[in-house]
């Protein structure tokens, strides 16, 4: 295990739309996410707003158009692009999500669960061991999807497949809660047995997030304030785990900043909670 001279950094996913208020703020967070992608095809204003935090507060990135699960290794003028973003904006964790968003020649505009099945599991390991020969000087990390649908011919758990993808590749696990608390409520099974299948030590990066509900089914739609049952994982896994980053992403209804606002000061009131048991001198209060 182990040891953190702190609790694990609170912040938020950044995005342009509310790039004022986040400046306006940027006391209320340790660190902020930016999305790689953004910063790459974004366009210019979004690419400079993005250069002008550096400095101002500590980066980590997030990519959304990786597609590790594609069946032909990612394109490397792509990494080598991701590489010198990451240069440009000296940041040094980096993660994606274990998923399919194209097949070769055709972005799916998705995030698609992958059959767990050893056949991918040897794929996933050549894409992401290619990925950290093109990006040697950041550490990658692996994020649970969320997912509507599954493969019958999976023979492999959610969590024994991102583990041994993790494991062989040296990649640490960027465990989205809220992911977990949809999957098990879809799926019908334990948030909290998933949190115990991981190797605590591997999980270095939380994602926390709020959906919403469409009949009986759990949606991961990154619009509505952190529920408490996933507030309440997090304090699970923070028993276990030492993260260190927590970011809410929230992508829809941005312009509800006080909801943003609340939200990061309930992940902080769980975070101070767990680091007092801990011993940790500098756990930051909550956001006032
Ligand atoms: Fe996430």
């Amino acid at each position: 295990m182990r040891n953190f001279e702190q609790s694990a950094q609170v912040g938020i996913g950044y995005r342009n739309e509310i790039h004022d208020w986040t400046l306006a703020n940027l006391a209320s967070f340790d660190l902020l996410e930016i999305t790689i992608d953004h910063y790459l095809v974004g366009g210019t204003a979004r690419r400079e707003a993005i250069a002008s935090l550096v400095g101002q507060i500590p980066l980590i990135a997030h990519g959304i158009g990786l597609s590790v699960g594609t069946a032909v290794l990612p394109d490397q003028t792509y990494l080598d692009n991701i590489a010198r973003a990451l240069d440009e904006l000296e940041i040094e964790w980096y993660s994606e999500h274990l998923a399919l968003t194209k097949v070769p020649g055709i972005d799916l505009a998705n995030l698609l669960p992958l059959p767990r099945t050893e056949e991918v599991v040897e794929q996933v390991i050549k894409n992401v061991n290619f990925v950290r020969s093109r990006i040697p000087a950041a550490r990658f990390g692996l994020e649970n999807i969320s997912y509507m649908f599954d493969y019958p011919e999976s023979t492999m758990g959610e969590a024994e497949f991102l583990n041994l993808i993790c494991r062989e590749t040296g990649s640490y696990i960027m465990l989205d809660v809220e992911n977990v608390v949809v999957n098990a409520r879809n799926y019908h099974y334990d948030p909290r047995s998933f949190v115990d299948s991981l190797p605590a030590d591997q999980v270095l990066e939380i994602h926390m997030a709020g959906g919403f509900f469409f009949e009986q089914t759990r949606i991961d739609s990154h619009s509505q304030p952190v529920p408490q049952e996933t507030l309440d994982l997090l304090d699970y896994v923070l028993q276990v785990c030492e993260p260190r980053s927590i970011v809410l992403e929230r992508d829809d209804r941005l312009g509800a900043v006080d909801e943003i606002a609340a939200d990061v000061s309930a992940i902080r009131d769980v975070v101070g909670k767990e680091a007092v048991g801990k011993g940790y001198e500098n756990a930051k209060p909550a956001v006032a």
